[in-house]
């Protein structure tokens, strides 16, 4: 049978591709520490359940298409304490982030159009593009510069008469980079002189670290009929299976197109709506906590790769990754090989091999991605292990640039 050039070109999730090695390794009863996925361990608050437990309508009836209105209305209020001026008719409920995302690329582009987007970048994004025959061209970023974005001469080269918007994760998977305000004003006045969207992935906003002010692209007026927020309760209230995100935009011409694609997929499951309404009003200490906790556990985890001769990374100040450059031939090889070949007393680590994060061939091969999602003892065991795995590691080769 054929099948589409659109889904060969695909391709499989950096994420998720070397999760049979995973498995084979715990069959042989291997331990393994995964830092691979950004799955966090936190517990999701209680209100969901019991939301959804005293739910009293006999019918699970459809939703409407664009999400009930308790949600919008929760969500709104959300982004207003936050000085983000949406209301409930700028929102459409989607299927967490990754949906918003799908409907972004399908409303602004025709096949064939280009996204700017920095490299490395959350992969699925790949996914998103092709589905829709959307190239991606990248804003290459790099570890040494702490993956801020090159100067304004360097990303306007790169838009074309196709160029539809740019597209940025702030903070970023996997960089847990944050854009400073004079990176988010250059990526505006773009927008502005090229007439694009900015398509803003904010789903780590919460994640913010050493008293950083964070500056949502909602929060700048002069193209607010341009900007696109993609979100999810996914990570902020760590219901990733919960599935409820948004997409939202104070231009009404830009929703009314992106309401046709959701009627297309009818609604948003009407329980996990009624759950994720009770997370707004989860307490704001709850947040507190979780950004102490992963602040900490950052701070665990940089620490102590810093410490590891050869070894390029820079502090994330948000999200809960990091991207680090390693002194191996191919991080993809290393990572099956702490799989297959190594361990400390039967544990060994898992991270996701960095290719996957780039557009640009080649790039990113002596990277991997870990995401701190596991708690500090855990972590502190897990680099011990990585430390010893470098050593050990039979294709090591000694950096040619010192830290
Ligand atoms: C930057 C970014 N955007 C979007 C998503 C999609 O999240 P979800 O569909 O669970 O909301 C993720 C998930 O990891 C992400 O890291």
């Amino acid at each position: 049978m054929k099948f589409s050039e659109r889904v060969l070109a695909m391709q499989s999730s950096p994420v998720r591709r070397l999760l049979p090695y995973a498995e084979e390794a715990r069959a042989k009863g291997k331990k393994i520490y995964p830092l691979n996925i950004g799955q966090p361990d936190i517990k999701t608050p209680e209100s969901f359940l019991k939301a959804i437990k005293d739910f009293s309508q006999e019918v699970i009836a459809y939703a409407t298409s664009q999400g009930n209105n308790d949600l919008r209305d929760a969500i709104s209020r959300y982004y207003k304490e936050f000085n983000i001026p949406f209301d409930r008719e700028d929102l459409i409920v989607t299927n967490g982030g990754s949906e918003a995302l799908l409907f972004a690329f399908m409303t602004m582009c025709d096949p064939g159009d280009e996204v700017l987007i920095p490299e490395p970048f959350y992969a699925n994004y790949n996914a998103f593009a092709q589905s829709v025959n959307v190239k991606v061209v990248p804003i290459t970023t790099k570890a040494e510069e702490g993956f801020h974005l090159p100067p304004k001469e360097q990303v306007d080269a790169l838009v074309t008469p196709r160029t539809r918007a740019i597209l940025v994760a702030n903070p970023g998977n996997p960089t847990g980079t944050i854009y400073t305000r004079d990176e988010m004003d250059m990526l505006a006045s773009l927008a502005l002189e090229h007439n694009l969207y900015i398509v803003a992935d904010e789903v780590y906003r919460e994640f913010v670290y050493d008293g950083l002010k964070y500056t949502s692209f909602g929060h700048l007026p002069e193209i607010l009929d341009r900007v696109v927020v993609v979100d999810s309760v996914s990570k902020r209230y760590s219901a990733c299976g919960a599935r409820i995100g948004c997409i939202a935009c104070k231009n009404k011409d830009f929703m009314a197109q992106v309401l046709k694609i959701a009627q297309g997929r009818l609604c948003v499951p009407t329980l996990e709506q009624v759950g994720a309404t009770a997370l707004y009003s989860t307490p704001k200490s709850y947040l507190e906590e979780v950004n102490k906790e992963y602040q900490s556990r950052r701070d665990t985890l940089y620490a102590a790769l810093k410490k590891m001769p050869g070894v390029i990374c820079s502090e994330p100040k948000g999200a809960f990754y990091v991207m680090v450059k390693l002194p191996v031939d191919d991080a993809e090889k290393f990572i099956i090989w702490m799989l297959q070949n190594f361990d400390v007393d039967g544990e060994t680590v898992m991270a996701s091999a960095g290719e996957g994060f780039y557009a640009t061939p080649g790039l990113g091969k002596q990277e991997f991605r870990l995401a701190y999602v596991l708690k500090n003892e855990e972590l502190v065991k897990a680099m011990d292990i990585l430390k010893l795995a470098l050593e050990a590691y039979p294709g090591r080769i000694e950096p040619v640039a010192a830290r």
